[in-house]
């Protein structure tokens, strides 16, 4: 394959779990179901790009060694072809003897929060059934959303979103390898715009690549459609100083010339706000505003004015204040 195609997540996917970076924790235990050979059902908890496929794929590889792909499936609980199928599939594969030396099959299962709780409790009972021959690993997002009666079958690991040091350290380790210079500005831009996400991180890496061998800030934030954090803080700044009209320009600026998401910039307005070293009543009032205005575009309102009419009640709030 033509190397200039491959996507980085694929290319730079950890094969073992030892490259797993900023999870040492949740590492060290799985490891040490690869030493005693034993496995319970797990649940993976936690948000995109944090390495929980990744941790099931090199455990299952780490466990089965040469027959680890006769041994390990992954299938994925919001498959378009429907719950039907997911199941047929995972009863297929669970009642199957392990091939080789393995003693059991590991299945993992993505996306579980997707079922409903009657599919859930099918899923549970297939758990039981077929504890035998297969472990299973089921990945969510919120184990909220799991039944109890499976969530007190497995072993819990909730994986956190990745610090700043971890997230450096896989970009490093993938520019050298690409031979790549990233500026100091380019590697906390690429940390901030991951927000503990490395697919985010290692693909806005790639992203820059294709334009340049040095990457720098600029580069970064324009791949993601990120405003810079110098420019949100700007536009809070503005409208606390009363100043509408100069909010309200650099408003457009960056939602109509810089095309940057609405709901993003809502989530980057929030993240500075709360960072800002300001008067707490009016930090918290503000962010309730926020909410209100977050709300009501997952609702469907109007975006251009949701995002002016949070502006005027910040200016109004600041002057509230006053
Ligand atoms: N902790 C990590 N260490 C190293 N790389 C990671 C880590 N987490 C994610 N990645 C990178 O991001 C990509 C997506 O990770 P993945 O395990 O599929 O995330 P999740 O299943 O939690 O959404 C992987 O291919 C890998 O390149
Ligand atoms: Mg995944």
């Amino acid at each position: 394959m033509d190397d200039t195609h491959t996507i980085w997540i694929e290319k730079y996917r950890p094969s073992r779990l030892a490259d797993i970076v900023g999870q040492d924790e949740i590492v060290e235990r799985l490891s040490s179901y690869v030493k005693t050979g034993n496995l319970p059902h797990l649940l993976f908890t936690g948000s995109a790009g944090v390495g929980k496929t990744t941790a099931a794929v090199t455990m299952a590889r780490e466990f089965f060694k040469d027959s680890w792909q006769m041994n390990f499936r992954e299938m994925n609980a919001s498959d378009e072809r429907g719950i039907d199928v997911v199941r047929n599939q995972i009863k297929q594969f669970a009642r199957t003897t392990p091939l080789g030396d393995a003693t059991f099959k590991i299945l993992f299962l993505d996306e579980a929060d997707a079922l409903t709780t009657d599919a859930q409790s099918a899923l549970r009972r297939t758990m039981e059934t077929y504890a035998q021959t297969c472990r299973f690993i089921l990945s969510c997002n919120y184990s909220s959303k799991i039944i109890d009666p499976i969530q007190s079958r497995c072993a819990i690991y909730r994986f956190k979103p990745l610090g700043a040091d971890a997230v450096k350290e896989e970009v490093r380790n993938i520019a050298g390898k690409e031979g790549l210079n990233i500026t100091a500005g380019a590697m906390d831009a690429i940390v901030y715009i991951a927000q503990g996400d490395m697919r985010k991180a290692i693909n806005a890496l790639q992203g820059g690549a294709i334009m340049s061998t040095t990457i720098d800030e600029k580069m970064i934030y324009a791949i993601t459609s990120t405003a810079r954090p110098d420019e949100i803080n700007e536009l809070l700044g503005l409208s606390l100083a009363g100043d509408f009209d100069g909010a309200e320009s650099l408003l457009n600026q960056l939602l109509h010339e810089r095309g940057i998401a609405p709901n993003e910039l809502i989530n980057q307005c929030y993240r500075a706000l709360v960072k800002r070293d300001m008067d707490r009543t009016l930090k918290v009032q503000l962010i309730d505003h926020i909410g209100e205005t977050d709300f009501r575009l997952s609702e469907g309102a109007n975006s251009d004015i949701q995002l002016e009419a949070l502006i005027a009640r910040f200016v109004l709030a600041a002057q509230k204040g006053k």
